[in-house]
């Protein structure tokens, strides 16, 4: 275990930034999630933590020792890909022993290493075989128990799941959070599918353009995301978010509709905005009561059946849909008339011009 100390870490190729000045702390135990779009500089913050990409500049520290310019076989770490690079002539337990072995490790321990290791993962019965017979999601548990065996302090994964199929990656989540409670090891984690970034972190690190939008919790990321990038990248669909204007309480809405600011609101609405009274409002789909006296009407678009709920697709005017999270059973025709409330604890306001996220204090 260790935690990991980001400085200002940066790193250009030619002019262009990978990753702007970055400072993070990752805590000892604890599974960090870097989620954003491709491109937007996971992988490279990924590998000058593990010593492979050189920064251009700033610090990286491992229990407050300095280990910028240390060679990544000197730092104690063990990197997963997406792609398992596994040796395809050695069976799956000399790729296991692999590493060990370059150790010099005895071969008593080694033998005990790879069996504790191979029951942890459940790929006993797959030792013999070599990586080309082995399924895919088998070929990654071997690619896991060859960096987990090292016992190393962090472990670093690129979008290990990535070549999985749907119904492997979901188990494959569940097992390498399992494992990161059971070794509790410091994790970082890279992914671009942020259902798996929720599931699997304690700690989101979003980011966008070479630069960090946002780390928080998966609850904190979701339920008060820090600007309209993070409303938008986390949940499926995203936050709702309708451009109105602000006066005397009330934010004008297209389609002619007045929404009432809950009063703890209404101070920083009044100080924050642009002088025209400009605002973003942003809503969850759960975030709302359908309910006939609801302040908010809108019409039909769409009906999404979902099995456990509909989701609703409402036009406030023809430019403007929201998704709305509603009972299983609710169904309209469409162009019906529709009329909800954004439940006032869940409401989000942002900004227009910065993007950012307005505070209210409670937040
Ligand atoms: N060796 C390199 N030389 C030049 N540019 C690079 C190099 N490696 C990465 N980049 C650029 O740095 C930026 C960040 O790349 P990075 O691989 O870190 O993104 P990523 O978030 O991991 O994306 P993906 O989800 O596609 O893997 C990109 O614009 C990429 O083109
Ligand atoms: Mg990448």
């Amino acid at each position: 275990m260790a935690t990991i100390e980001l400085k200002q870490v940066e790193k250009k190729f030619g002019d262009s930034y990978a990753v702007k000045p970055l400072d993070m702390t990752i805590n000892s135990g604890e599974f960090i999630v870097l989620l954003g779009p491709s491109g937007c500089g996971k992988t490279t913050t990924l590998r000058m933590i593990s010593g492979l990409e050189a920064v251009t500049s700033g610090n990286i520290l491992f229990d407050g020792k300095d280990v910028t310019w240390l060679h990544p076989s000197a730092r104690d770490i063990a990197f997963v890909f997406q792609f398992f690079a596994l040796y395809s002539h050695l069976s799956a337990r000399d790729n296991i022993a692999f590493p060990l072995q370059a150790q010099g490790m005895s071969r008593d321990e080694i033998k005990k290493r790879v069996a504790e290791v191979a029951n942890m993962l459940k790929i006993e019965h797959v030792l013999n075989a070599r990586p080309g017979s082995l399924s895919g999601g088998d070929q990654q548990r071997v690619a896991l128990a060859r960096a987990l065996v090292r016992r190393p302090a962090a472990f670093l994964m690129d979008e290990p799941l990535g070549a999985l199929d749907a119904e492997f990656r979901e188990s494959m989540r569940a097992e390498i959070k399992r494992l990161h409670i059971d070794q509790n090891a410091t994790s970082v984690y890279v992914t671009h599918d942020q259902v798996e970034a929720m599931a699997m972190g304690d700690r989101i690190v979003v980011m966008s353009n070479a630069e960090v939008q946002q780390a928080a919790t998966p609850m904190e990321v979701y339920n008060s995301p820090a600007n309209l990038f993070v409303a938008r990248f986390i949940g499926s669909p995203g936050m709702n978010l309708i451009g109105g204007k602000y006066a005397d309480g009330i934010v004008h809405l297209p389609g002619d509709n007045q929404y009432f600011v809950p009063e703890n609101w209404r101070g920083v609405l009044a100080s924050s905005l642009p002088g025209d009274g400009r605002v973003v409002v942003g809503f969850r789909p759960e975030a709302v009561d359908v309910h006939e006296d609801g302040q908010i009407h809108s019409s039909t678009f769409a009906n999404d059946l979902h099995g456990g709920y509909t989701m609703l697709h409402l036009q406030l005017d023809g430019d403007h849909i929201v998704h709305v999270r509603a009972g299983r059973e609710m169904r309209y025709q469409l162009d019906d008339t529709v009329h909800f409330d954004i439940k006032p604890d869940m409401v989000r306001f942002f900004h227009p011009e910065t993007e950012k996220a307005l505070q209210n204090g409670k937040v």
